[in-house]
């Protein structure tokens, strides 16, 4: 059986005008996207399932929309990777360990609880993308530039969503 790192590194002939030492930089980018996505989304399904409390219903259903907004990034990411030659990684397992995230706390009860941990990872999360939208220009590929910009702008702005529950002035 292949090694996780000749999995991950494995590339297929495209005709594609990106040199191969790039795409497989931007292969490896893409798939780490993916297992920070796949793991948010999950983790934002674990929230609108199990939140408690006086807001259980207004944050039921925002958690639900948050999830159906993130999930379509799952899709979009592993096909970029595909589409430049690479290996999508892609499964549950492959996206619990290589997800930069920290796990969900099982100890989240209550509407709050939920939206502190849901705001720490959206913080990473679009910092994550930020980052991504900068390297994949450097790697000269504005169209993956461009996906990310995209993620970046929905993340950013359910950030704001969350936040805006505990917001305070500084
Ligand atoms: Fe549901």
């Amino acid at each position: 059986m292949a090694t996780q790192h000749q999995v991950k590194t494995r590339q297929f002939s495209t005709h594609i005008d990106i040199p191969a030492e790039k795409r497989a930089e931007l292969i490896e980018m893409l798939n780490q996207s993916l297992a920070d996505t796949l793991d948010l989304y999950t983790q934002v399904k674990q929230a609108h399932w199990n939140v408690k409390g006086t807001d259980f219903y207004q944050l039921h259903i925002l958690f639900d929309e948050i999830a159906g907004e993130v999930e379509p990034f799952v899709d979009l990411l592993a096909e970029r990777a595909t589409l430049l030659g690479g290996y999508a990684t892609g499964t549950a397992r492959m996206a619990a360990e290589n997800s930069a995230l920290p796990e969900y706390p099982t100890e989240a009860v209550e509407g709050l609880q939920h939206l502190n941990a849901l705001i720490e990872r959206f913080g990473l999360y679009c910092g994550r993308i930020r980052q991504a939208i900068d390297d994949s220009d450097h790697l000269g590929d504005p169209s993956t530039a461009d996906l990310y910009t995209e993620i970046s702008r929905v993340v950013d702005k359910r950030l704001w969503f969350l936040e805006a529950h505990v917001q305070k002035l500084v």
